[in-house]
């Protein structure tokens, strides 16, 4: 009763925080023509040193976090088959584009070599389980390509889990982003995956035939 109206509430505020991170942005688009609106000193250093990654990562990764939640509405899914198909090639190539120039921008992170390193580390599992999500349904194995998936996209939320811990950085005292991202970039995203774990090991004991099933119908994230 209470998981009945849990699940689209979740999924509303988890759709409302990934839209306003992915239209906040869209301001990298103004560096294309040279305006850089609000965007922080370190973070044009390091698009300086590696202009191509760094724009592929930043102007593209917002369709991934802006496509995802909807790929989880069991509503949608279920009555526009078609459209899920597609949003979904848009998804993975979206991650794949944002997910290589994220790796390749990693060792110019302006936290230094530890948040590099942090976001290296997250950029290739953000590679490898959407790449495998997206083999998976190919290949029909629907159990394997929605868990798969819920843990991509616990990876790509992480984009708007560090922008909430922002505050929280300068908070505990930190000057700046790039003082706090040695954190960021592990707290970021290990919670989202730790979160996605329990809900699963928690869905596979309550329903064990659900990852079992082959059309899978999801009633959560
Ligand atoms: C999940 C894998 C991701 C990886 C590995 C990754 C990696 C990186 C790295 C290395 C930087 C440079 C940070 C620095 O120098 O401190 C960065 C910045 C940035 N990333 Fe990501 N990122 C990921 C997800 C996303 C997503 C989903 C978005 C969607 C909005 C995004 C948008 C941005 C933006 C806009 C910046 C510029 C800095 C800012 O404005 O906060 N990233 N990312």
């Amino acid at each position: 009763m209470v998981g009945k109206y849990f699940a689209p509430s979740f999924r509303a505020i988890m759709i409302l925080l990934a839209t306003g991170v992915a239209l906040y942005s869209l301001r990298y688009y103004g560096v294309l023509v040279d305006r850089w609106l609000d965007v922080d000193p370190k973070i044009r250093t390091v698009i300086a040193h590696v202009p191509i990654q760094a724009l592929m990562h930043m102007l593209i990764a917002p369709i991934a976090l802006l496509l995802g939640p909807f790929q989880f509405i069991p509503g949608l899914r279920a009555k526009y088959p078609q459209a899920h198909r597609w949003s979904g090639r848009v998804y993975v190539a979206a991650c794949v584009v944002a997910g290589a120039g994220g790796l390749a921008t990693s060792p110019y992170a302006s936290g230094g070599p530890v948040a590099g390193l942090g976001f290296g580390i997250l950029a290739v599992l953000w590679l490898g389980t959407t790449l495998g999500a997206w083999r998976a349904a190919v290949q029909r194995q629907f159990a394997l390509h929605r868990l798969l998936m819920r843990f991509s996209y616990a990876m790509t939320f992480g984009a708007v889990t560090l922008r909430l811990q922002i505050p929280l950085g300068f908070a505990l005292g930190y000057p700046t982003y790039s003082a706090m991202s040695v954190w960021l970039a592990y707290t970021s995203w290990i919670p989202n995956l730790i979160v996605v774990a329990l809900y699963s090991i928690a869905e596979a004991l309550r329903r064990p035939m659900a990852l079992a099933t082959v059309d899978g119908e999801m009633t959560a994230l």
